[in-house]
C-alpha cells in the first residue's frame, strides 16, 4: 500500500484585526488537533498557515485606522502570530502574503496560467468613484441585495443570505469610500472562465475522480461542502475576474497592466504554496514533495476553513491547481460552520467577541481548558455557541470533576498506600479484563474518528477513558477495601495507573499541557501512539500529585460577561444608534424649511418657546423645547427645518402644529437645524 502523507492548511487569516474564539473553534484548533494526531501516528505531515495581507479587508481597515496598509498588516500579522504561538497552534510555518517570496510565487503562478490560456481578457464597464479615482469592487461597494433585499450587501457577497454577488448585481450601489453613487467606467481584466470547468468539477466533486482516476472519496466530505459546491455548479458557474484595479496587492505581471493587482482570492490560496516554499528552503527540502503525487506516496492536501470559504477552496483553487498542472487537488475540505457568542454572532465591528490574545493574557494557565471547551462545542456540522456559563460547566464538571479527579485520586492513593511506588497487580477479575479490553480499543476508535475529521467525537472518546476510570474507582472503592479486602487494593491501583497512562497518551492530541503534566506525575516519558497499550511496571516510582484543573468561579463568569457588555457599549460618548427604519417610514415625514417670524417664552416653563413659523403654505404655531439653547431674539428670523405633518399636540394649553428638528451634542445642547442659505423662494421639501 502507498504510504500516506498530508499537506494540511488552515485558512490564512486577514491581518486586519485580532483573532476571536469563533476563528479558533472553526478553523485553527481543529486543524491543529488533526495535525497533532497525524504527527503521533507518524504520518508525514506539513502544517501551513500565514497572514492574508491583501484585498479590501486590509485597505479598508487601514483607511479606518488612518494608517497605511503595510502598517496594518505588520501590526496584526505579529499580533495574530503571537496569539497562535501562545495558544500552542503548531504550524510548521506561519508566513505572510506581503512577503517578496509570495509576490514572486503568485506572479509566476499567474504567468504559468496565462501562458496556458487559462484566463480570458475582457473589457467591461465597472463602477468607479470619481472623487477617490478608484474602481469599486468587492467591499468597496455596497447596495441592496437583489436576492434578499438586505440593504447593506457588498460587491462580492451578501452577508445576510450568503449570495455570491458582483457589483453590477447591487440595487442602488454606493461607494463605501465616499458614500456617493458611482459612475460606470471602462476597464479591462483577466477572467477565469469557471463555466468551462463545470464538467470535470462535477465528476471530481461528486465521484472524486479526475480524468477517470480516483482521487478522493466524496463520502468522506462533509454534506454541507458537497451541497454548497453542487448548488454553485448547478446554478451555472460564471467567469470571474482574477485581477483588480487597486494599488495594494501583487501587481499583475504583464505588460499594459499598470495599476492592476491580482484578486486577493487568487493570491491568498497560492499563499499556501509560497509558505511551503519558504519552509522547504529553511529545511533544505523540495517544496514539490508537498504539492505533488509520486509513485511511492499518496499525498493528501487538506484545507481547514470556515464555511464562507468553501467556494474558494473547493471550486476556484482546484480550477487554478488543475490549470497549473503537476499539483495535487484537495483530498478534503473540512469546512466548519460558525460559532456564536452568548446568543449573538461574533462581530468585530460591534466588538462582540472574546479575543484570543485577551483570553491568553488573562488566563495563561487555562489553555487546555479553552481547547477542551472549544472542541466540545466545535461547529462541525451546524452553528454552535460559546457561553461563559457553559465554559464553567464543562471545565468544572468534566475536566475537573471527571478527568482531574480521577488522575488525582489515583496518584494520591498510590502515594498514601504504597509510598508512591506502583503496586504489583494480583489476579485480574472480569471487571479488569473487560476494562482492559475497552482500553485496547480506544486508540483505534479515536484514530478512525480523527482520520474522518470527527474531532469532537474523538475528544469524547478520550474523556470516556477518564469516565471509565472514575467509575472503576467508585465501584471498587479501594479506600474501603483496604479494610475489607486488602489484597484487591494493589490490583485496583495498578489498573487505575494503567488507565491514567492511556489517558495521558490519548490526551497528547487534545490537551497537550495536561498530558505532559500527567506523564510527569507518572514519571514516564510520553508514549508513541502506534504502540499497543503501554503499561507501567510494578515498583516504578511516581512523582507527587498536582491539581490539573482549577474550578472556574462564578465571579469569572460574571466578569467575563460584563466585559462583553462593556465593550459593546460604544466607548464614545455618543448614544447608540436607534433601530433601523425603512425608507418608507422616512418618506412619510413631510420636512420643509420655514422662517421663524416671532418667538416668545412660554409662561412658567423654563424650556419652552412659542414660535410663529412661516412654512410657505401657512403660518403656524410651534411649541419647541429650545428655550435653554436659544433666546426668542436669537431664533427669530432664522430659517429652520420643520417636521410639518406631526400630529398636533397641546402643550401647556397651546396647540403645537409640527416640530422644529434639532440635533443634540454629547453635553445635551440642542441646535436647531438652521438653513445656511436662508429661506429664499419658497419652502423646500427635504
Ligand atoms: O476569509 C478569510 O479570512 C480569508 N483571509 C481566508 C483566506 S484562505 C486562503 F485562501 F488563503
Ligand atoms: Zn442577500
Amino acid at each position: 500500500m502507498k504510504k500516506q502523507a498530508f499537506t494540511v492548511t488552515a485558512a490564512l487569516p486577514y491581518a486586519n484585526g485580532p483573532l476571536h474564539l469563533g476563528h479558533v473553534a472553526g478553523v485553527y484548533l481543529p486543524a491543529d488537533l488533526f495535525v497533532r494526531f497525524l504527527r503521533l501516528k507518524k504520518d508525514d505531515v506539513l502544517f501551513i498557515c500565514g497572514s492574508d495581507e491583501h484585498g479590501a479587508a486590509i485597505t479598508l481597515r487601514a483607511k479606518k485606522e488612518g494608517i497605511s496598509p503595510q502598517e496594518i498588516v505588520d501590526k496584526y500579522h505579529h499580533q495574530i502570530q503571537d496569539a497562535f504561538q501562545r495558544f500552542g497552534i503548531s504550524f510548521d510555518i506561519y508566513h505572510r502574503t506581503s512577503s517578496p517570496l509570495h509576490h514572486k510565487v503568485s506572479s509566476d503562478f499567474f504567468n504559468t496560467l496565462h501562458e496556458k490560456n487559462a484566463f480570458t481578457q475582457e473589457t467591461s464597464m465597472q463602477y468607479y468613484d470619481e472623487s477617490f479615482h478608484q474602481f469599486l469592487a468587492d467591499r468597496y461597494i455596497t447596495g441592496t441585495c437583489p436576492k434578499c433585499q438586505h440593504p447593506a450587501a457588498y460587491g462580492d457577497q451578501c452577508e445576510k443570505c450568503g449570495s455570491d454577488l458582483s457589483p453590477s448585481d447591487l440595487i442602488n450601489p454606493i461607494s463605501t469610500l465616499s458614500g456617493s453613487t458611482p459612475i460606470l467606467k471602462e476597464t479591462s481584466h483577466w477572467y477565469l472562465p469557471m463555466n468551462a470547468h463545470e464538467a470535470w468539477l462535477t465528476e471530481w466533486i461528486q465521484q472524486g475522480k479526475l480524468d477517470g482516476v480516483q482521487q478522493h472519496n466524496p463520502s468522506e466530505w462533509k454534506n454541507q461542502v458537497l451541497g454548497q459546491c453542487m448548488s454553485w455548479i448547478n446554478a451555472g458557474l460564471k467567469p470571474r475576474a482574477m485581477t483588480r484595479d487597486l494599488d495594494w496587492g501583487v501587481p499583475v505581471p504583464l505588460p499594459n497592466a499598470a495599476g492592476k493587482v491580482l484578486y486577493v482570492w487568487l493570491d491568498a490560496p497560492i499563499g499556501y504554496i509560497s509558505a511551503t516554499q519558504a519552509w522547504a528552503t529553511q529545511h533544505g527540502k523540495d517544496w514539490r514533495t508537498y504539492w505533488g503525487k509520486t509513485e511511492a506516496v499518496d499525498r493528501k492536501l487538506v484545507h481547514f476553513i470556515g464555511k464562507d470559504n468553501i467556494v474558494f477552496h473547493a471550486i476556484i483553487f482546484p480550477i487554478l491547481l488543475k490549470a497549473h498542472g503537476d499539483l495535487i487537488l484537495p483530498d478534503n475540505v473540512p469546512a466548519y460552520e460558525f460559532l456564536n457568542l452568548e446568543g449573538d454572532k461574533f462581530s468585530t465591528s460591534r466588538n462582540w467577541a472574546v479575543w484570543l490574545h485577551e483570553y491568553l493574557d488573562a488566563y495563561p494557565n487555562k489553555i487546555d481548558e479553552l481547547k477542551y471547551v472549544l472542541t466540545s462545542i466545535a461547529p462541525e456540522n451546524k452553528d454552535s455557541e460559546f457561553t461563559w456559563a457553559d465554559y464553567q460547566v464543562r471545565v468544572n464538571s468534566e475536566l475537573a470533576d471527571i478527568l482531574g479527579n480521577f488522575v488525582n485520586r489515583t496518584i494520591v492513593l498510590t502515594h498514601k498506600y504504597y509510598e508512591g511506588k506502583v503496586p504489583e497487580a494480583g489476579e485480574l477479575t472480569t471487571v479488569e479484563l473487560a476494562l482492559f479490553e475497552k482500553l485496547h480499543a480506544v486508540e483505534s476508535r479515536i484514530s478512525t474518528l480523527m482520520y474522518g475529521y470527527k474531532i469532537r467525537e474523538a475528544q469524547q472518546e478520550m474523556m470516556n477513558i477518564a469516565r471509565l476510570g472514575n467509575k472503576y474507582l467508585a465501584d471498587e472503592e479501594p479506600w474501603k477495601k483496604l479494610k475489607t479486602d486488602p489484597e484487591r487494593v494493589p490490583t485496583i491501583l495498578n489498573t487505575s495507573l494503567q488507565i491514567t497512562r492511556e489517558l495521558a497518551r490519548m490526551a497528547q492530541v487534545f490537551l497537550p499541557q495536561t498530558s505532559h503534566k500527567i506523564y510527569q506525575m507518572l514519571n514516564v516519558a510520553s508514549d508513541e501512539w502506534n504502540t499497543v497499550l503501554p503499561l507501567i511496571p510494578a515498583g516504578h516510582t511516581l512523582n507527587p500529585a498536582e491539581i490539573l484543573f482549577e474550578k472556574i468561579s462564578d465571579e469569572l463568569v460574571t466578569e467575563e460577561k460584563a466585559k462583553l457588555t462593556q465593550t459593546t457599549t460604544p466607548k464614545s460618548p455618543y448614544p447608540a444608534m436607534k433601530e433601523l427604519i425603512q425608507f418608507d417610514d422616512f418618506t412619510k415625514m413631510d420636512i420643509r424649511l420655514g422662517t421663524v417670524l416671532s418667538a416668545r417664552k412660554m409662561e412658567n416653563a423654563d424650556k419652552l418657546l412659542v414660535l410663529t413659523v412661516d412654512t410657505g403654505i401657512d403660518e403656524r404655531t410651534i411649541v419647541s423645547g429650545i428655550a435653554q439653547h436659544y433666546s426668542p431674539e436669537e431664533i427669530t428670523g432664522k430659517s429652520v427645518v420643520v417636521l410639518m405633518n406631526l400630529a398636533p399636540r397641546k402643550i401647556r394649553g397651546v396647540e403645537s402644529m409640527g416640530m422644529l428638528l434639532m440635533a443634540e451634542d454629547t453635553e445635551g445642547n440642542l441646535s436647531a437645524l438652521v438653513s445656511e442659505r436662508g429661506f429664499e423662494g419658497g419652502p423646500t421639501i427635504g
